[in-house]
């Protein structure tokens, strides 16, 4: 039988609440397709550095590099820097692990309304691949005599030719597997240095995809189109900084934040890719069992399909599907059901199909 080891790093305020019944959701599919999960738990995060000083042990990438894959909640704290989990975890594992391809399926689900008016599940139906090891969030920049009237900061971003490339191959050869169609979302007519260069790597990637329709969009257009048209996307191809916002626009016209999933990948394998909820640790709601666990779970979803599991990452999106189709929902999709009701829900539908 095959076996697979997953390194799960729980994060902070509602990490631990959502990450355990994805584990559970993970296990119910390796059952009933016959591979087997071996799945270690890691209280890694803000609280942990609030403990240690550091938001992971000394060996933590020594350690999570030995896995086959991570299954990560969130990480931050309101009492702590807000600076730092990006620092010292998030950015951390995605670079050094070479995570370079951020995926993340925008699509909306049975039994829930879109916020936006009209729109249903034909027209919510796209993937944002962002660019997730450099650009805009190198953190490469300074702060100098910030107390004095003379105080100034910069950051500067950082565009490399093979960083672009990479990521465009990916998502031409995603859109082959879809509708064949990829937009990249640009900001070259301000930036005129960095994205006019990210825009010209992409055209010539591009034209070696000559059957897959290519176009470009500016992102402020690209804001109101996915309010306004979202239909027109299939592959959205981004800047690190650009993708993060709209991802959160995407979750939202699915109806919540806590429905999004996301896979920081690593495709050649070389390392293990990581998969989370685009949400963060919402300490709002922490510690009250009401955490919407879709994200996560469809997460978890997209980290079989990574390992070569196909079939038991169908297995979860359908269950999920009739999971919402059913109404059974977390207080921010208007319903009542509680976190763990949601993922029981989930399992059960995978146990009738
Ligand atoms: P957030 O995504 O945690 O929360 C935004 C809003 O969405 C809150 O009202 C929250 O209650 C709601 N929400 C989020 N997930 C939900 C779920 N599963 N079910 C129901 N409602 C949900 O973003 P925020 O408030 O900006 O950040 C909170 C902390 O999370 C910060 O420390 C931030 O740095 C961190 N963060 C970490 C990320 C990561 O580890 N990858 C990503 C984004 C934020
Ligand atoms: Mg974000």
């Amino acid at each position: 039988m095959k076996k697979y080891t997953i390194a799960a790093v729980h994060g902070d305020g509602i990490g631990s609440e959502i990450i355990p019944p994805g584990i559970a959701v993970l296990q119910k599919a390796a059952d009933q397709i016959d591979f087997a999960l071996e799945v270690d738990e890691f209280d890694w995060g803000a609280g942990y550095y609030k403990k240690h000083g550091d938001f992971m042990p000394d060996d933590g990438l020594e350690r999570l590099g030995r896995y086959d894959a991570i299954y990560f909640g969130a990480v931050g704290l309101p009492d702590v820097d807000d600076t730092l989990p990006a620092m010292m975890y998030t950015f951390k594992v995605r670079t050094h692990f070479k995570q370079y391809v951020n995926l993340r399926p925008v699509q909306l689900l049975p039994g829930i309304a879109s916020p936006l008016r009209n729109k249903g599940l034909d027209d919510i139906d796209f993937v944002i691949i962002r660019e997730n090891n450099e650009g805009e969030f190198v953190q490469n920049g300074k702060i100098i005599h910030p107390d004095e009237p003379h105080g100034l900061a910069t950051d500067t971003s950082v565009f490399t030719r093979k960083g672009i490339e990479q990521v465009a191959h990916y998502a031409f050869r995603l859109a082959r597997k879809r509708n064949n169609k990829v937009t990249n979302v640009t900001k070259s007519n301000t930036l005129i240095n960095t994205l006019a260069y990210w825009d010209r790597v992409i055209a010539e990637v591009a034209a070696q995809y000559s059957d897959v329709e290519y176009n470009q969009m500016y992102v402020d257009n690209a804001s109101a189109t996915f309010v306004l048209r979202p239909e027109v996307f299939d592959v959205i191809l981004t800047t690190n900084m650009i993708g993060d916002i709209l991802s959160d626009l995407g979750g939202s016209i699915m109806g919540s934040l806590g429905l999004g999933p996301s896979g920081n990948i690593n495709p050649e394998k070389d390392y293990p890719s990581m998969f989370e909820p685009i949400h963060g640790s919402a300490p709002d709601i922490a510690g009250q069992n009401i955490a919407n666990p879709i994200g996560t779970i469809w997460s978890g979803a997209l980290m079989l399909d990574h390992l070569g599991e196909e079939k038991a990452a169908n297995a979860i999106v359908k269950a999920i599907q009739q999971t919402t189709r059913s109404g059974i929902k977390t207080g921010d999709l208007g319903g009542s059901a509680k976190t763990n009701e949601v993922a029981e829900q989930i399992i059960k539908n995978m146990d009738q199909q």
